[in-house]
């Protein structure tokens, strides 16, 4: 019987994996330019964490988390997210207790979500995310907006743009829900159904429905910015000087929501302008999410973060034309004249390979001319050709791919040769 792969999952096989692991080390080496610490968390976690932390009247609680009972029956999630385990941990590792502060964490790794699979839209997908705790600093948003603009701009990306707003502190929201409400209460009827929910539940979500985007009532709802109060506007204020400082080019979307309950005051996405990319632009997304370390039972204390989706980036790179510079080659490779000299090349090998170079020869017992095709194809800088005269001399043949050009060594230099020229 023939086994398929999961709906909305994918593999990721040599000639794509490349990709990948640059996207993977470009975080790497962002998160610490940028001084964020990695950390690592299960792929589970216990289904409350993410009822709590994610919210009960998002759509990833509500219809997409993959939950499941184990053997004990306790019920588990795969994590939908990164953010509300990175704040578990930091409370159960009491991070909070740091001498120094604010605690800078990042994490790379796959996510799930029972979503419609579509292009740019998985069930499971990869998320490089950072979270920021301990700090209130308005230069801190900007400092986490910055780096993902960076990230998205290391990569290659001229269209991806953060787009900005502020959902203001606890009083703010409190104001513009009352509006929101009396805004869609007479009409409600003509709303799908989750809307109607949502009046009262979360009346922000309404704003980010994707069945009644197009009614008339969307474009005229009160935005948040209406109800900030002078702090959180001041709040605002500040992060917008210090992009500007940047010379961070971000757009300003009054409407925008974030599909997430925990956000307050600063609230990003990072758009794709590209018009090659389909229905689906937003690549990463973050922000401020104070309270929500209390509300999993931590302390109070402030945080801040994003995510941005690998699977997405990729997309728009390829909307782009954007080719990223993976290096595919190998240092050398071995042909063997004779049964002989194809005796000798293991040893060979294991000696470059203990050196540091990569290297590889022929398994499948291929004529000469296969072999040099072989190395053709793997893209080889070098030819290392011994055959049994060489081999009686301890000689070897060196070819330069680029070059074309060839010259002899002794079989006990080989390693100090190439790696010269390397
Ligand atoms: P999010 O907006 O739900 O935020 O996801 C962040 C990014 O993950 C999205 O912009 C997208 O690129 C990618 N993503 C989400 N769902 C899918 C999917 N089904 N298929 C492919 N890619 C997807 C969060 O997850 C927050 N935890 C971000 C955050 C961190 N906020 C503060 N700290």
């Amino acid at each position: 019987m023939k086994v398929n792969i999961p709906r909305g999952t994918y593999d990721v096989i040599p000639g794509n994996v490349e990709k990948w692991q640059y996207m993977e080390e470009k975080a790497h080496d962002l998160a610490r330019r940028y001084h964020y610490e990695e950390i690592r968390t299960p792929m589970f976690e216990h289904t409350e964490l993410f009822q709590r932390g994610v919210g009960e009247s998002t759509d990833i609680v509500q219809k997409e988390m993959y939950t499941f009972k184990d053997r004990s029956d306790r019920s588990l999630t795969l994590r939908p997210e990164g953010t509300a385990s990175v704040v578990r941990a930091f409370i159960e590792n009491k991070l909070y207790g740091e001498p120094q502060q604010p605690v800078k964490l990042y994490y790379l790794g796959p996510m799930f979500r029972y979503e419609r699979p579509q292009k740019g839209r998985m069930r499971q997908f990869s998320q490089f995310g950072i979270e920021a705790f301990g700090s209130v600093d308005p230069a801190l948003d900007a400092e986490v907006i910055a780096m993902a603009d960076s990230y998205c701009k290391e990569l290659g990306l001229k269209e991806v743009k953060p787009v900005i707003n502020s959902l203001g502190d606890m009083e703010s929201r409190e104001a513009h829900r009352t509006a929101l409400v009396e805004h869609f209460q007479a009409r409600i009827h003509e709303f799908c159904s989750d809307c109607q929910r949502r009046l009262n539940q979360n009346p922000l979500r309404i704003l980010d429905c994707k069945v009644d985007s197009g009614h008339e009532l969307m474009k005229s709802a009160p935005s948040i910015l209406e109800y900030l109060n002078e702090e959180s506007r001041a709040f605002f204020e500040q992060v917008k000087q210090h992009l500007d400082g940047m010379d961070i080019d971000y757009v300003i979307d009054r409407n925008l929501v974030r599909g997430l309950d925990y956000y307050n005051h600063t609230a990003f996405e990072m758009i794709s302008f590209s018009e090659k990319l389909g229905a689906i632009k937003a690549v990463g997304g973050g922000g401020r999410y104070n309270g929500l370390v209390e509300e999993v039972g931590g302390p109070e204390t402030p945080g801040i973060g994003f995510g941005l989706g690998l699977d997405r980036l990729l997309l728009a790179m390829d909307a782009e034309g954007q080719a990223l510079p993976v290096d595919k080659s190998i240092d050398c490779y071995f042909v063997a004249i004779g049964e002989k000299a194809s005796e000798h090349i293991p040893a060979l090998l294991y000696r470059l390979r203990q050196a540091g170079l990569s290297a590889d020869k022929d398994y499948m017992d291929k004529k000469v001319k296969a072999q040099f095709k072989n190395a053709d194809r793997l893209n080889a800088k070098f030819v290392a050709v011994l055959g049994e005269d060489e081999l009686a001399k301890g000689e070897i043949n060196i070819k330069n791919l680029a070059t074309g050009d060839q010259e002899t060594t002794s079989l006990d230099t080989l390693v100090s040769y190439l790696k010269e020229k390397l």
